[in-house]
Protein backbone atom coordinates (compact mmCIF):
# COMPACT_ATOMS: atom_id res chain seq x y z
CA UNK A 1 0.00 0.00 0.00
CA UNK A 2 1.31 3.30 -1.32
CA UNK A 3 2.60 5.41 2.43
CA UNK A 4 0.84 8.56 1.07
CA UNK A 5 -2.97 6.73 1.34
CA UNK A 6 -2.19 5.97 5.16
CA UNK A 7 -3.05 7.93 7.71
CA UNK A 8 -0.79 10.31 9.76
CA UNK A 9 1.17 8.78 12.91
CA UNK A 10 -0.23 11.51 15.02
CA UNK A 11 -3.68 9.75 15.19
CA UNK A 12 -1.64 6.40 16.25
CA UNK A 13 1.33 7.18 18.28
CA UNK A 14 0.41 7.44 21.68
CA UNK A 15 -0.68 3.69 21.53
CA UNK A 16 2.27 3.06 20.00
CA UNK A 17 4.30 5.43 22.80
CA UNK A 18 2.74 3.16 25.57
CA UNK A 19 4.53 -0.43 24.44
CA UNK A 20 8.17 0.19 25.88
CA UNK A 21 9.56 -2.87 23.40
CA UNK A 22 8.53 -4.30 20.25
CA UNK A 23 7.94 -8.26 20.34
CA UNK A 24 11.31 -9.32 18.98
CA UNK A 25 14.37 -11.19 20.21
CA UNK A 26 16.93 -8.93 21.29
CA UNK A 27 19.62 -11.41 21.96
CA UNK A 28 19.51 -11.90 18.25
CA UNK A 29 20.00 -8.73 15.84
CA UNK A 30 22.01 -8.90 13.17
CA UNK A 31 22.16 -6.46 10.31
CA UNK A 32 18.83 -7.30 8.52
CA UNK A 33 15.99 -5.12 7.73
CA UNK A 34 13.09 -5.46 10.34
CA UNK A 35 10.44 -3.21 9.67
CA UNK A 36 9.55 -0.93 12.22
CA UNK A 37 6.53 1.13 12.27
CA UNK A 38 6.65 4.15 10.90
CA UNK A 39 8.95 6.22 8.66
CA UNK A 40 8.94 10.14 7.65
CA UNK A 41 8.18 11.51 4.25
CA UNK A 42 9.04 15.18 3.14
CA UNK A 43 8.51 16.51 -0.19
CA UNK A 44 9.02 19.58 -2.39
CA UNK A 45 6.84 20.70 -4.57
CA UNK A 46 7.91 21.60 -7.80
CA UNK A 47 11.06 23.45 -7.36
CA UNK A 48 10.32 24.57 -4.18
CA UNK A 49 12.55 23.89 -1.33
CA UNK A 50 11.65 21.40 1.37
CA UNK A 51 9.09 22.68 3.82
CA UNK A 52 6.57 20.11 5.63
CA UNK A 53 6.67 16.68 6.32
CA UNK A 54 4.89 13.86 8.14
CA UNK A 55 4.96 10.30 9.64
CA UNK A 56 3.55 8.01 7.78
CA UNK A 57 3.15 3.68 8.66
CA UNK A 58 6.23 2.24 7.06
CA UNK A 59 5.17 0.89 3.90
CA UNK A 60 6.42 1.05 0.20
CA UNK A 61 6.23 4.12 -1.82
CA UNK A 62 4.75 5.21 -4.87
CA UNK A 63 7.13 6.68 -7.61
CA UNK A 64 7.03 7.53 -11.47
CA UNK A 65 9.28 4.95 -13.30
CA UNK A 66 10.54 8.30 -14.99
CA UNK A 67 11.54 9.38 -11.57
CA UNK A 68 15.18 10.89 -11.55
CA UNK A 69 16.39 8.43 -9.16
CA UNK A 70 15.29 5.10 -10.79
CA UNK A 71 16.77 6.25 -14.32
CA UNK A 72 19.67 8.87 -13.43
CA UNK A 73 20.96 7.70 -10.02
CA UNK A 74 20.09 10.50 -8.15
CA UNK A 75 19.77 9.58 -4.67
CA UNK A 76 22.03 9.58 -1.30
CA UNK A 77 21.73 8.47 1.51
CA UNK A 78 22.95 8.66 5.32
CA UNK A 79 23.25 5.68 8.47
CA UNK A 80 23.09 7.19 12.27
CA UNK A 81 22.39 5.54 15.32
CA UNK A 82 20.39 5.79 18.24
CA UNK A 83 21.28 4.13 21.21
CA UNK A 84 18.61 3.75 24.37
CA UNK A 85 20.99 4.79 27.51
CA UNK A 86 19.97 3.13 31.00
CA UNK A 87 18.11 5.63 31.69
CA UNK A 88 15.55 5.28 28.93
CA UNK A 89 16.85 8.06 27.12
CA UNK A 90 17.38 7.76 23.78
CA UNK A 91 20.99 9.10 21.99
CA UNK A 92 22.22 9.91 18.72
CA UNK A 93 25.82 9.81 17.47
CA UNK A 94 26.65 13.61 16.23
CA UNK A 95 23.39 13.63 14.16
CA UNK A 96 23.89 17.07 12.96
CA UNK A 97 27.01 15.56 11.26
CA UNK A 98 25.25 12.97 9.00
CA UNK A 99 22.93 16.15 7.79
CA UNK A 100 25.70 18.44 7.13
CA UNK A 101 27.09 14.87 4.72
CA UNK A 102 23.66 15.29 3.21
CA UNK A 103 23.71 19.10 1.98
CA UNK A 104 27.15 18.85 0.43
CA UNK A 105 26.53 15.33 -0.74
CA UNK A 106 23.19 17.27 -2.58
CA UNK A 107 25.10 20.06 -3.90
CA UNK A 108 27.50 17.51 -5.58
CA UNK A 109 24.51 15.62 -7.10
CA UNK A 110 22.29 18.77 -8.04
CA UNK A 111 19.57 17.48 -5.55
CA UNK A 112 17.86 20.22 -3.37
CA UNK A 113 18.42 18.68 0.42
CA UNK A 114 17.04 19.31 4.15
CA UNK A 115 18.28 22.34 5.85
CA UNK A 116 20.22 20.35 8.85
CA UNK A 117 17.32 21.68 10.88
CA UNK A 118 15.11 19.96 8.88
CA UNK A 119 16.83 16.42 9.01
CA UNK A 120 17.52 16.72 12.70
CA UNK A 121 13.77 16.97 13.30
CA UNK A 122 12.98 14.32 10.81
CA UNK A 123 15.54 12.13 12.63
CA UNK A 124 13.93 12.46 15.65
CA UNK A 125 10.42 12.34 15.14
CA UNK A 126 11.25 9.08 13.41
CA UNK A 127 13.29 7.80 16.23
CA UNK A 128 10.79 8.90 18.84
CA UNK A 129 7.44 7.14 17.01
CA UNK A 130 9.36 4.30 16.76
CA UNK A 131 10.86 3.91 20.12
CA UNK A 132 9.66 0.48 21.00
CA UNK A 133 12.47 -1.02 17.91
CA UNK A 134 15.35 0.82 19.71
CA UNK A 135 17.10 -1.95 21.85
CA UNK A 136 17.25 -2.99 25.41
CA UNK A 137 20.74 -0.94 26.64
CA UNK A 138 23.75 -2.63 25.28
CA UNK A 139 22.01 -5.20 22.69
CA UNK A 140 22.08 -2.92 19.76
CA UNK A 141 21.04 0.15 18.23
CA UNK A 142 18.05 2.10 16.25
CA UNK A 143 19.72 2.08 12.48
CA UNK A 144 18.33 5.42 10.96
CA UNK A 145 18.49 5.24 7.45
CA UNK A 146 17.71 8.86 5.76
CA UNK A 147 17.36 8.85 1.84
CA UNK A 148 16.92 12.11 -0.52
CA UNK A 149 15.75 10.96 -4.14
CA UNK A 150 15.33 12.66 -7.05
CA UNK A 151 11.15 11.51 -7.04
CA UNK A 152 10.23 14.10 -10.05
CA UNK A 153 9.56 12.45 -13.26
CA UNK A 154 11.72 13.15 -16.38
CA UNK A 155 12.86 11.66 -19.32
CA UNK A 156 16.31 14.07 -20.47
CA UNK A 157 19.10 13.99 -18.31
CA UNK A 158 18.46 16.85 -16.14
CA UNK A 159 18.18 17.02 -12.27
CA UNK A 160 14.77 16.38 -11.15
CA UNK A 161 12.14 19.18 -10.49
CA UNK A 162 10.65 16.71 -6.99
CA UNK A 163 12.86 15.74 -3.81
CA UNK A 164 11.58 13.00 -1.51
CA UNK A 165 13.28 12.63 1.84
CA UNK A 166 12.66 9.70 3.45
CA UNK A 167 13.62 8.49 6.70
CA UNK A 168 13.26 4.70 7.76
CA UNK A 169 14.96 3.06 10.63
CA UNK A 170 15.69 -0.96 11.76
CA UNK A 171 16.89 -2.44 14.66
CA UNK A 172 20.40 -4.42 14.17
CA UNK A 173 23.05 -5.68 16.18
CA UNK A 174 27.18 -5.53 14.85
CA UNK A 175 27.36 -4.98 11.05
CA UNK A 176 29.66 -8.24 9.81
CA UNK A 177 28.60 -11.82 10.59
CA UNK A 178 32.23 -11.75 12.53
CA UNK A 179 30.69 -9.79 15.80
CA UNK A 180 32.84 -8.37 17.09
CA UNK A 181 35.90 -10.80 16.22
CA UNK A 182 38.46 -9.40 13.82
CA UNK A 183 37.00 -8.93 10.25
CA UNK A 184 39.03 -10.77 7.13
CA UNK A 185 39.51 -8.31 3.79
CA UNK A 186 40.47 -9.09 0.66
CA UNK A 187 42.26 -6.31 -1.19
CA UNK A 188 40.91 -5.55 -4.50
CA UNK A 189 43.19 -6.09 -7.99
CA UNK A 190 40.47 -5.63 -10.73
CA UNK A 191 37.61 -3.24 -9.95
CA UNK A 192 37.56 0.38 -8.08
CA UNK A 193 34.95 1.76 -5.79
CA UNK A 194 35.68 5.78 -6.74
CA UNK A 195 37.28 7.55 -9.58
CA UNK A 196 38.88 11.16 -9.12
CA UNK A 197 36.34 13.57 -10.15
CA UNK A 198 33.58 11.30 -9.31
CA UNK A 199 31.20 10.88 -6.64
CA UNK A 200 33.02 8.78 -4.02
CA UNK A 201 33.50 11.22 -1.94
CA UNK A 202 29.64 11.41 -0.89
CA UNK A 203 26.84 9.22 0.32
CA UNK A 204 25.58 8.93 -3.27
CA UNK A 205 23.65 5.50 -4.14
CA UNK A 206 25.69 5.14 -6.89
CA UNK A 207 28.40 4.31 -5.30
CA UNK A 208 27.09 0.87 -3.33
CA UNK A 209 26.27 -1.07 -6.79
CA UNK A 210 29.70 -1.18 -8.38
CA UNK A 211 30.79 -2.84 -5.31
CA UNK A 212 28.55 -5.80 -5.35
CA UNK A 213 30.73 -7.56 -7.65
CA UNK A 214 34.20 -7.40 -6.54
CA UNK A 215 32.31 -8.12 -2.65
CA UNK A 216 30.29 -11.06 -3.77
CA UNK A 217 33.22 -12.36 -4.83
CA UNK A 218 35.41 -11.83 -1.78
CA UNK A 219 32.59 -13.18 0.31
CA UNK A 220 32.55 -16.33 -1.89
CA UNK A 221 35.49 -17.11 -0.82
CA UNK A 222 35.29 -16.54 2.82
CA UNK A 223 36.04 -12.80 3.24
CA UNK A 224 33.97 -10.43 5.02
CA UNK A 225 34.71 -7.40 2.87
CA UNK A 226 36.60 -6.09 0.03
CA UNK A 227 39.65 -3.57 0.60
CA UNK A 228 39.85 -0.82 -2.85
CA UNK A 229 43.03 1.10 -4.21
CA UNK A 230 42.59 3.76 -6.20
CA UNK A 231 41.97 3.80 -9.73
CA UNK A 232 44.98 5.79 -11.05
CA UNK A 233 47.89 4.37 -9.50
CA UNK A 234 46.50 1.08 -8.20
CA UNK A 235 48.97 1.36 -5.16
CA UNK A 236 47.22 3.37 -2.77
CA UNK A 237 44.15 2.53 -0.35
CA UNK A 238 40.83 4.00 -0.35
CA UNK A 239 38.60 2.53 1.70
CA UNK A 240 36.43 -0.67 2.16
CA UNK A 241 33.14 -1.32 0.39
CA UNK A 242 30.68 -0.23 3.82
CA UNK A 243 33.44 1.55 5.60
CA UNK A 244 36.50 3.91 5.89
CA UNK A 245 40.01 2.11 6.69
CA UNK A 246 43.02 3.10 9.79
CA UNK A 247 46.26 1.75 10.12
CA UNK A 248 48.29 1.66 13.48
CA UNK A 249 52.45 1.42 12.38
CA UNK A 250 54.16 2.50 15.57
CA UNK A 251 52.82 5.37 17.28
CA UNK A 252 51.11 6.64 14.51
CA UNK A 253 47.51 6.41 13.14
CA UNK A 254 46.86 6.75 9.35
CA UNK A 255 44.18 7.00 7.34
CA UNK A 256 43.20 7.91 3.58
CA UNK A 257 43.15 11.57 2.92
CA UNK A 258 40.23 12.23 1.37
CA UNK A 259 40.42 14.11 -1.56
CA UNK A 260 36.66 13.28 -3.66
CA UNK A 261 37.32 9.42 -3.64
CA UNK A 262 37.02 8.68 0.34
CA UNK A 263 33.74 9.36 2.26
CA UNK A 264 34.93 11.37 5.07
CA UNK A 265 32.71 9.09 7.46
CA UNK A 266 31.60 10.35 10.69
CA UNK A 267 33.07 7.69 12.59
CA UNK A 268 36.09 8.26 10.99
CA UNK A 269 36.39 12.17 11.66
CA UNK A 270 35.39 11.12 15.13
CA UNK A 271 38.46 8.25 15.77
CA UNK A 272 40.67 11.32 14.53
CA UNK A 273 39.56 13.82 16.85
CA UNK A 274 39.66 10.74 19.70
CA UNK A 275 43.26 9.93 18.52
CA UNK A 276 44.52 13.58 18.33
CA UNK A 277 43.12 14.07 21.60
CA UNK A 278 45.25 11.08 23.28
CA UNK A 279 48.04 12.46 21.90
CA UNK A 280 47.33 15.73 23.90
CA UNK A 281 46.84 13.89 27.01
CA UNK A 282 49.41 12.06 27.04
CA UNK A 283 52.06 15.50 26.33
CA UNK A 284 49.58 17.22 29.56
CA UNK A 285 50.57 13.59 31.73
CA UNK A 286 46.90 13.39 32.17
CA UNK A 287 46.05 10.36 33.77
CA UNK A 288 44.50 8.67 30.67
CA UNK A 289 43.49 4.73 32.20
CA UNK A 290 44.50 2.36 29.49
CA UNK A 291 44.67 5.04 26.79
CA UNK A 292 47.06 4.47 23.92
CA UNK A 293 49.70 6.78 23.59
CA UNK A 294 49.73 7.69 20.27
CA UNK A 295 52.20 10.66 18.19
CA UNK A 296 50.02 11.85 15.80
CA UNK A 297 47.14 10.92 12.81
CA UNK A 298 47.84 10.96 9.73
CA UNK A 299 45.35 11.66 6.61
CA UNK A 300 47.92 10.63 3.51
CA UNK A 301 48.33 8.58 1.01
CA UNK A 302 48.81 5.08 1.92
CA UNK A 303 51.03 2.34 -0.28
CA UNK A 304 49.22 -0.90 0.55
CA UNK A 305 52.84 -2.12 1.13
CA UNK A 306 52.36 0.32 4.53
CA UNK A 307 49.53 -1.76 5.12
CA UNK A 308 50.90 -5.19 4.64
CA UNK A 309 53.91 -3.59 7.26
CA UNK A 310 51.06 -2.12 10.27
CA UNK A 311 50.98 -3.38 13.67
CA UNK A 312 46.76 -2.90 13.29
CA UNK A 313 44.33 -1.97 11.63
CA UNK A 314 40.70 -1.19 12.05
CA UNK A 315 37.90 0.02 9.77
CA UNK A 316 35.25 2.57 11.03
CA UNK A 317 31.77 3.50 9.65
CA UNK A 318 28.63 3.89 11.19
CA UNK A 319 27.51 0.14 10.78
CA UNK A 320 30.31 -1.15 11.49
CA UNK A 321 31.12 1.28 14.61
CA UNK A 322 34.84 0.56 14.83
CA UNK A 323 35.67 -3.34 13.93
CA UNK A 324 39.54 -4.74 13.69
CA UNK A 325 40.87 -6.42 11.19
CA UNK A 326 42.56 -10.05 11.42
CA UNK A 327 43.80 -10.39 8.11
CA UNK A 328 44.57 -8.19 4.64
CA UNK A 329 44.89 -11.05 1.79
CA UNK A 330 46.79 -9.09 -1.35
CA UNK A 331 47.84 -10.31 -4.13
CA UNK A 332 47.31 -14.06 -2.67
CA UNK A 333 49.57 -13.11 0.63
CA UNK A 334 47.72 -12.99 4.18
CA UNK A 335 49.11 -11.03 6.39
CA UNK A 336 47.98 -11.00 9.92
CA UNK A 337 47.34 -7.87 12.49
CA UNK A 338 47.56 -7.66 16.09
CA UNK A 339 43.87 -7.26 17.59
CA UNK A 340 44.16 -8.56 21.07
CA UNK A 341 42.98 -6.59 24.04
CA UNK A 342 44.82 -3.77 24.48
CA UNK A 343 44.99 -2.75 20.73
CA UNK A 344 43.67 0.64 19.42
CA UNK A 345 41.23 -0.93 17.74
CA UNK A 346 39.81 -1.94 21.32
CA UNK A 347 41.29 1.40 23.75
CA UNK A 348 40.77 4.22 21.14
CA UNK A 349 37.25 3.07 20.06
CA UNK A 350 36.16 2.24 23.61
CA UNK A 351 34.71 5.90 23.64
CA UNK A 352 32.78 5.48 20.53
CA UNK A 353 31.01 2.57 21.99
CA UNK A 354 30.38 3.77 25.31
CA UNK A 355 30.39 7.35 24.55
CA UNK A 356 32.22 8.05 27.41
CA UNK A 357 34.93 10.38 26.87
CA UNK A 358 34.74 14.12 25.63
CA UNK A 359 37.32 15.36 22.87
CA UNK A 360 39.79 18.21 24.68
CA UNK A 361 39.85 19.59 21.18
CA UNK A 362 36.39 19.77 19.80
CA UNK A 363 34.32 18.45 23.05
CA UNK A 364 32.26 17.09 20.27
CA UNK A 365 30.51 14.08 22.62
CA UNK A 366 29.33 17.05 25.13
CA UNK A 367 28.35 18.84 22.26
CA UNK A 368 26.95 16.76 19.55
CA UNK A 369 25.17 13.67 21.28
CA UNK A 370 21.90 14.58 21.75
CA UNK A 371 19.25 12.84 24.00
CA UNK A 372 15.65 12.59 23.81
C1 LIG B 1 26.79 2.99 7.05
O1 LIG B 1 27.79 2.77 7.73
O2 LIG B 1 25.79 3.50 7.55
C2 LIG B 1 26.78 2.66 5.64
O3 LIG B 1 26.31 3.42 4.89
C3 LIG B 1 27.29 1.39 5.17
C4 LIG B 1 26.25 0.66 4.40
C5 LIG B 1 26.84 0.19 3.12
C6 LIG B 1 25.67 -0.45 5.20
Amino acid sequence: QAASSLRPVSETLTYRGEEEYADLNWDDLGYGLVPTDYMYIMKTSENEKFSFGELNRFGNIELSPAAGVLNYSQGLFEGLKAYRKEDGRLLFFRLEQNAMCMTMGAERMCMMSPSVEQFVDAVKQTVLANKRWVPPPGKGSLYVRPLLIGSGAMLGLAPASEYSFIIYASPVGTYFKEGLAPINLLVENVFHRATYGGTGGVKSISNYAPVLKAQGQAKSKGFSDVLFLDSKTKKHLEEVASCNIFILKGKTISTPATGGTILPGVTRKSIIDLARDFGYQRYKKLKTEQLPELDQVEECLIPVEELIEADEVFCTGTAVVVAPVGSITYQGKRVEFRTEDGSVSQNCTQPLREFRWVSLRTKWILNANLYI
